[in-house]
């Protein structure tokens, strides 16, 4: 083995180090008495389960802790859930519990599949004619189907499978390129490797069909991958309620006026793009929360939400709002493609429990409870911004973190927790009081 190693420049031979030897690396870059130690303290005192965290990544050192919580009161098409959250963002939890125990109160969430598709496309180039590929395309798509069964047959038997296969013309875009679309169903799983197996495998049986000597041109695969992009695995989920209800949130306006700045409020995240994407980060705080709890790939759910709120070629809010007479309703669409077996789902003992606390959904169930929860975070949050203003809530949830950051001890911790519950809270306010403490005793 060649190992060349320097910390602070290019490496090679980096990934045959064990773990003993990239610690002792690191030393190089890292100032620690007993750096190794350290790193051990976070890792699992379980071996097995060590192992398992161990096993998912390369180069690993340790294990990276975010804290948990859980949501009461999320009532959602008629069922209470406990919801589970894995979140390193102080109020994200407060936020969506106070929206959730607002809108039980108004019959809850309800959410509805509008589709569970997922898609993948081969993408290859044809330099012969488009008609004639067109004419052949019945029999070869037959052909890759054919090829798939042994990937496809227990899918089938649990509900899934290779629902359509369409040849798409894509030549005004680039020439001579085409794309074959697949489209699947994955039942409870979120279907990765089955997706790319199947089309991996449908791609050699492409190349070998456009390779005839019949051909009157010539093909090359260039790649056959998933498409993170499920604008038809999609759920809305709709509150509504009586506008004087909302009375009990807008304690200085009227009811009407709340129902009209909330619409403002959205309309504006639905022209402007700046706001737009903070409103959406918001719907994402609690739908990522989920979705990370429940070991399900948050970039993916993250990547297509933001795709579909441009798919109209102007970046949106992914809400609307409408009111109708006397009646408030504020709707959330979102492509959201989710897996509840297979994967992290089950590896992963807190993903298993985070499962086991919702009642083990399948997945069509568990789109609704993470978009339930997105909306009930971004709920929370617009009701703060037209109301009071979101450093209020949000800062007196903080202030455990900003103690720590200025090194309070425990008893200035509870004098602080006492002085704050009735100030308000700001990095400078806090800090004022604790120098104030210390200087005087
Ligand atoms: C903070 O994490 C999320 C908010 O900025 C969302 C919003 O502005 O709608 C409060």
């Amino acid at each position: 083995m060649n190992i060349s190693l320097e910390a602070k420049g290019k490496m090679t031979g980096y990934s045959k180090l064990n773990r003993k030897q990239r610690i002792e690396l690191l030393h190089e870059i890292v100032e620690h008495s007993d750096l190794h130690g350290w790193l051990d303290s976070w890792l699992h005192a379980d071996i097995d389960h060590q192992k398992t965290f161990e096993n998912l990544i390369e180069n690993f050192i340790t294990t990276f802790h975010l804290p948990m919580g859980l949501v009461p009161n999320m009532l959602i098409n008629g069922k209470y859930y406990l919801v589970p959250m894995v979140i390193e963002e102080s109020s994200v939890i407060a936020a969506a519990s106070k929206a959730a125990k607002f809108w039980a109160d108004q019959g809850g969430f309800k959410a509805e599949i509008l589709g569970t598709e997922r898609k993948g496309q081969i993408h290859f180039r044809w330099t012969g004619s488009p008609r004639w590929l067109q004419e052949q395309f019945p029999a070869i798509s037959l052909k890759m189907r054919e090829s798939t069964q042994h990937h496809t047959r227990r899918m089938e038997q649990r509900g899934g499978g290779i629902t359509k296969i369409n040849l798409i013309n894509k030549t005004t875009e680039i020439p001579e390129y085409y794309q074959v679309d697949v489209s699947f169903e994955t039942a409870d799983a979120m279907g990765a490797n089955f997706i790319n197996s199947c089309l991996e495998e449908m791609a050699g049986v492409l190349k070998h069909e456009l390779a005839t000597p019949s051909d009157p041109g010539s093909a090359e695969v260039i790649m056959s991958i998933l498409s993170n992009y499920t604008p038809d695995s999609l759920v809305r989920c709709t509150l509504e309620c009586d506008i004087p209800t909302l009375g009990k949130l807008s304690e200085n306006d009227s009811p009407y006026v709340y129902a009209r700045r909330f619409e403002l409020a959205n309309q504006i995240a639905i022209a402007d793009i700046s706001r737009a994407v903070t409103h959406n980060k918001g719907i994402f705080n609690g739908v990522d929360a989920v979705v990370i709890a429940t070991g399900n790939d948050w970039r993916a759910v993250e990547a297509c939400g933001h795709a579909y709120a441009s798919s109209t070629g102007h970046y949106r809010a992914l809400t609307d709002v409408e009111i109708k007479g006397n009646t408030f309703r504020y709707i959330l669409t979102l492509p959201i493609a989710l897996g509840t077996v297979g994967g992290l789902t089950r590896n992963h003992p807190l993903a298993k429990l985070a499962l086991e606390i919702l009642g083990n959904p399948g997945s069509a169930e568990l789109m609704k409870i993470a978009a339930a929860t997105g909306m009930a975070n971004n709920f929370s949050a617009i009701n703060a911004l037209i109301t009071s203003g979101i450093q209020y809530g949000h800062m007196k949830m903080h202030l455990p973190n900003i103690l720590i950051q200025l090194g309070a001890s425990q008893s200035e911790t509870e004098a602080a927790t006492i002085h704050f519950s009735n100030h308000p809270v700001t990095f400078a306010s806090v800090d004022k009081f604790l120098q104030h403490l210390r200087e005087n005793g």
